[in-house]
């Protein structure tokens, strides 16, 4: 039986890697729900450059766009009304404002709806904050899946060094604590671990034997 995967954790956790990793060793469709949040941080970004925006002025951008995902060799891809931003969702200045735009709860109801409707035929893996607590409280099998700041830090860095992003680390971690701050103190639907979830501390694992936990724990 394909089962519900839920995977919560904060900033820079390795959740998408390994998530999209075991997603596709089960045969399993991965759903990467922060990207849907980061898409309309660009989409504000684009619409307001100087980043001088209201709650409200977010929410109203929300209620007009159209999110699509898509997969292709099993990454997902993701559109803002019909342009791949996949990319572009990654910059540091769509995450520096993205946890001012995913707290707002009209933004959030609307990717919540969207989430749910694609998880419904099972078979699913999917990762973010609110996953077990919120937008999935059934799913079969939930995680919260989490490593030491300092070792997440040195992770997101060296991602964003592959891709060409000259940033300090020791900035990149003030900023990966102060999101996760922003996620975990926020009214609506906050970064919590359910009780019912496993701990999977990945510090001192490498890729694969985090993958390995992860898949003996759906299996
Ligand atoms: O990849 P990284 O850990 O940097 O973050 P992400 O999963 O891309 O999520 C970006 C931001 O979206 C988070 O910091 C949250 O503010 C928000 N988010 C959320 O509120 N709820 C989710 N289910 C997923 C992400």
């Amino acid at each position: 039986m394909k089962k519900v995967v839920a995977i919560d954790g904060p900033a820079g956790a390795g959740k998408s890697t390994l998530a999209k990793r075991a997603a596709q060793k089960l045969g399993y469709v991965y759903i990467d729900t922060g990207a849907m949040y980061r898409s309309v941080a660009w989409k504000m970004l684009q619409e307001y450059g100087d980043g001088k925006f209201t709650d409200e002025d977010v929410a109203a951008v929300a209620d007009n766009l159209t999110v699509t995902l898509s997969y292709e060799n099993g990454s997902q891809r993701i559109a803002v009304d019909g342009t791949d931003v996949s990319e572009a969702i990654r910059t540091p200045e769509v995450t520096a404002i993205v946890s001012r735009v995913a707290a707002i709860g009209r933004v959030r109801r609307k990717m919540v709806d969207l989430q749910q409707k694609m998880a419904a035929d099972g078979g699913v893996i999917m990762d973010g904050r609110d996953i077990a607590s919120k937008v999935l409280p059934n799913a079969d099998v939930k995680i919260f899946l989490t490593a030491s700041i300092e070792e997440r830090a040195n992770r997101r860095y060296r991602e964003m060094k592959e891709k060409g992003f000259e940033i300090d680390l020791t900035k990149l971690q003030e900023e990966i604590a102060a999101r996760d701050k922003a996620d975990s103190e926020r009214e609506e639907s906050p970064l919590v671990r359910v009780p019912e979830a496993i701990l999977l501390d990945t510090t001192n694992m490498n890729l694969d034997e985090a993958e390995a936990a992860i898949i003996k724990l759906v299996e």
